[in-house]
């Protein structure tokens, strides 16, 4: 690969510079970040490796220069040991990974040499997202509201790297398919997916399964036992629940993502493993750092890339596309349908158990179905207790939430002619993040993207939007 090496401590930089030759690349050095700048600009590399300090201009924005080119190189940022921040900024820059320093050169080489492969696969995954506004699901997981879309572009984004990824969202929001569909889309995709949940297990169970033992560790310890992490070697590892982690499991959890090293229980010989972890939590992890039950230093560990998946509520938009893919699923041979008011009822509905318990509703209402062609409604939601009440009222009057939305879509549209069609500025004037005024308009059919020209002129829509 071209590669070009932003580095001002020269002994760092003529020895790294050297492996790197030796290895096959072709190297460039510079030791100041404006120089580095202006060398992205005449030539073209496949890697930038960069040091965050640098006289001229920093790391960062060596970085940020090379991927706002048009046909990005990788960059590799590399941190003094303490500042995993740096790091934890230096990914959502788009970096496609960190080196943390001090670091021996082999370990260089050997993380171009994988970067080389996933430049490739990377590539790839960017064509897939490319296309994926024809197709509507990503691996296997469905959907194509704008947040569902924003989902599958960051992960085949950070897919190829090694970065830890934390994913938070509620049970049944589909976070152990995302780690699955990472894991798919890496280059250790053909490497070992070893999940294991931290949920309510006891200190030694959970460490026993991690980390394995050796024999007689303790009693019952009749033979030697491999861990999950030494099953996980060269894949990835899957921590659900990581909010359940004991403290002890948490000091434990450190180690090895900051050395890649472990003991066994009852052990003393150190095993190396080279695995890409990435967790899962239902509760915000900040929360339970805040309540003093989880360790800082691991949560930056952890959330390198953190991914946030929205609650079914947040994006009905995808609900008759999910419909119609467990029905593809959970009733191959019969054509069934839902009607569109039993349909609006489901958007109306919370679903507090997000895609399980949609995926539960219809193959329920799929099995009760008999001959009929429709599903009924009362088998794909609940019908007992307190939403019986919510969907019947809602059959006779207009409910309160039908006149609510009907006004924020008037409201919409008006502060969208006001700004005349600015969305950035219009997310400002309403007090709410752009992601989510996109949301808004694409739910009140006023997202002009996709619409543009199917009669929402009459409508009197938001005309051309000042930003694509
Ligand atoms: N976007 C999606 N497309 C298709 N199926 C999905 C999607 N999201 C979730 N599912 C399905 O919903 C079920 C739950 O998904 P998954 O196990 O990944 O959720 P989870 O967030 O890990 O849940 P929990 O927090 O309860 O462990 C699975 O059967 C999965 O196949
Ligand atoms: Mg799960």
């Amino acid at each position: 690969m071209n590669v070009l090496l932003v580095e001002d401590e020269r002994s760092i930089a003529v020895t790294l510079g050297d492996s790197l030759s030796a290895a096959g690349h072709k190297v460039k050095t510079v030791a100041d970040g404006a120089e580095a700048i202006g060398l992205l600009e005449k030539e073209a590399f496949d890697c930038v490796v960069t040091d965050v300090r640098l006289p001229g201009a920093d790391g960062m924005e060596v970085l940020r220069k090379a991927r706002a080119l048009p046909d990005p190189p990788e960059v590799v940022v590399m941190t003094a040991y303490a500042t995993i921040e740096h790091a934890v900024e230096a990914m959502r820059a788009g970096a496609i990974d960190y080196l943390q320093k001090p670091f021996v050169n082999e370990a260089v080489v050997e993380k171009l040499a994988r970067l080389e492969k996933v430049r490739a696969i990377g590539r790839e995954n960017v064509r897939l997202v490319s296309e994926l506004g024809k197709r509507p699901a990503f691996g296997e997981i469905v959907g194509t509201s704008p947040l569902m879309r924003e989902l599958f572009q960051t992960i085949a984004r950070v897919a190829p790297s090694d970065a830890a990824v934390l994913i938070e969202g509620e049970s049944g929001t589909g976070k152990e398919r995302v780690a699955r569909a990472i894991h798919k889309a890496s280059a250790r995709g053909s490497g070992a997916f070893v999940p294991f949940s931290c949920a309510a297990l006891p200190e030694t169970m959970i460490e026993d399964e991690l980390f394995g033992h050796e024999k007689g560790a303790f009693t019952d310890a009749h033979r030697e036992k491999r861990g999950r992490f030494e099953l996980a070697n060269g894949g990835t590892m899957f921590l659900d629940d990581i909010d359940d982690a004991p403290a002890a499991t948490q000091v434990k959890l450190l180690r090895v993502l900051q050395e890649k090293t472990f003991e066994r229980v009852g052990g003393e010989k150190p095993i190396k493993v080279e695995v890409r972890v990435v967790s899962a939590t239902k509760v915000q992890l900040r929360k339970r750092i805040a309540e003093k039950r989880f360790r800082e230093d691991l949560f930056w560990r952890l959330n390198v890339v953190p991914i946030t998946l929205p609650p079914l509520r947040a994006r009905t938009g995808d609900l008759p596309l999910l419909v119609e893919h467990f029905l593809g699923l959970y009733a191959k041979d019969r054509r069934y349908r839902v009607r569109p008011e039993d349909m609006e009822a489901m958007e109306r509905y919370p679903w507090p158990g997000n895609v399980r318990e949609l995926e539960n509703s219809v193959q329920r209402a799929v099995a009760l179905a008999g001959e009929a062609e429709c599903l009924k409604r009362e088998h794909l939601l609940p019908m007992s207790g307190e939403w019986r009440g919510a969907f019947e009222i809602h059959d006779e009057v207009r409910p309160l939430r039908a006149v609510i939305e009907e006004s924020e879509r008037e409201h919409l549209k008006r502060v969208l002619e006001k700004t005349g069609g600015h969305r950035a500025q219009a997310a400002k004037l309403l007090g709410v993040s752009r992601k989510v005024l996109w949301e808004k308009l694409r739910n009140h059919g006023l997202d002009t993207d996709r619409g543009r020209g199917a009669g929402e002129d009459e409508e009197g829509a938001p005309g051309e939007e000042a930003e694509a």
